[in-house]
């Protein structure tokens, strides 16, 4: 099942690289929510987390680079959206391979929720600082 579509409208941010890296994101978040939600093989659902947290983490770090390099003002405040949410994965991650959590329709809601959200109010508010 499709959990969330790339849309220029919705998730558009005039930065090349930021779009390029959400299909790639959007992509693999779908192939684990798939996979989660059809009851595959718990280990092929561990194996498509572990792929998207790592993605995640190149993306944010990719972003921040990028924002410094700009000298960016509101980096801090950006930063700190980008570590609340991979507090939140890291813990989920650890908790699924624990055996301790699963990844459910909810997690994949709150995931879409926080892209939804995110890209719109931070990434694209980064645009003319990141282009210029
Ligand atoms: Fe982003
Ligand atoms: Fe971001």
């Amino acid at each position: 099942m499709v959990l969330i579509a790339w849309t220029e409208a919705q998730h558009g941010t005039k930065v090349r690289f930021v779009g390029a890296e959400y299909k790639e994101l959007f992509s693999l978040l779908n192939k684990l929510y798939d996979n989660a939600t059809r009851g595959a093989a718990r280990s092929q659902v561990g194996s498509s987390l572990d792929t998207l947290i790592i993605f995640v983490v190149g993306h944010f770090s990719h972003e921040e680079k990028e924002m410094i390099a700009k000298n960016y003002s509101g980096y801090d405040r950006h930063k700190e959206e980008h570590t609340k949410l991979l507090k939140t994965c890291g813990g989920l991650q650890i908790g699924f391979h624990a055996g301790e959590a699963e990844v459910t329709v909810e997690v994949g809601n709150m995931v879409k929720d926080w892209l939804d959200h995110h890209i719109p109010t931070f990434d694209a508010a980064f645009a003319d600082a990141l282009n210029s």
